[in-house]
């Protein structure tokens, strides 16, 4: 999706970028936006990553790479040690490019406690489809390095969403990737979705509508159709009016599994 959304963004002039629902905060490192940025998101683990990015990425990656060399040598009970006491950024990434399908996932439970399994890759002893090579070969040094530049001027905040762009207005670019919750609701959703649900959904089209009419540009991320059956929240009542793009969009999880088409979707504000 990156692509389709990074040219609607180097299109606009603004002076400010904002993502709120930053996540892997692929489109943000995509744009190559050198001015003031902020970035956001209310899982406290992925900023600590980022900050340590920012601020020593030499010493994040020293630490990440003698977990990565002795899981490759040990294979997942090095991971299983981790995961029981994670504490620094380097611990958190190791865990997140780790695990099963690279899901993070906690518990419902204990929101603190990362509950994914090994993914058994990235390890000597990995099964017969992994990928036996250290797993800070994925994540190397130059990369650190160039997303260290490109964090240089980004404030990097860990809280809801509303916090970071309330002040919004004229000469802000604002892109928005809240959870998807049109699917329905479920047990592991609910823990994903961080509580995002229909009510979030309004409040946030309200919002978004009070920072137009300031004059602050904003793209919103969801999907308008899924196996068929329409987002029509987004599609008719909240963003009925607005200018929309849908990109068709095949995925599948695996497993001989059929896949899922999808239309992701991108709401544009209106100036
Ligand atoms: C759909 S994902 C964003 C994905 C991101 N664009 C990416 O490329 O990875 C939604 C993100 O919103 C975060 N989140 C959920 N509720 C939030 C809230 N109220 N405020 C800020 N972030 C929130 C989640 O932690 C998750 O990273």
């Amino acid at each position: 999706m990156t692509r389709h959304i990074a040219p609607l963004i180097q299109t606009k002039r603004f002076d400010r970028y904002f993502e709120p629902f930053c996540g892997s905060a692929a489109v943000f490192l995509s744009l190559g936006f050198k001015g003031p940025a902020f970035l956001n998101d209310k899982q406290s683990q992925i900023i600590k990553i980022y900050r340590a990015i920012k601020d020593d990425p030499a010493m994040l990656f020293a630490e990440f790479r003698m977990l990565s060399e002795a899981m490759y040598e040990k294979g997942g009970s090095v991971y299983y040690d981790v995961r029981e006491n994670a504490r620094s950024a380097a611990d958190w990434l190791f865990l997140f490019y780790s695990s099963f399908n690279g899901l993070i996932r906690f518990s419902n439970k204990d929101p603190n406690k990362f509950n994914a399994s090994w993914g058994k890759r990235y390890s000597k002893l990995g099964d017969a489809l992994s990928m036996k090579k250290p797993v800070h070969e994925l994540v190397t040094m130059e990369r650190l390095n160039e997303m260290s530049a490109l964090f240089a001027n980004a404030s990097l905040a860990c809280g809801d969403y509303w916090d970071c762009i309330k002040d919004c207005g004229k000469g802000d670019m604002i892109y928005l990737d809240p959870p998807y919750t049109f699917n329905g609701k479920d047990e592991a959703s609910e823990v994903y979705n961080m509580g995002w649900g229909e009510a979030e959904d309004r409040l946030l089209a309200e919002r978004l509508a009070e920072l137009e009419s300031r004059g602050a540009l904003w793209i919103l991320s969801n999907v308008s159709e899924s196996r068929g059956k329409r987002n029509k929240l987004y599609m008719d009542e909240l963003y009925a009016d607005h200018k929309k793009k849908e990109i068709p969009y095949k995925y599948t999880i695996g497993g001989g599994q059929p896949a899922t088409e999808v239309k992701e979707l991108l709401v544009l504000s209106k100036y």
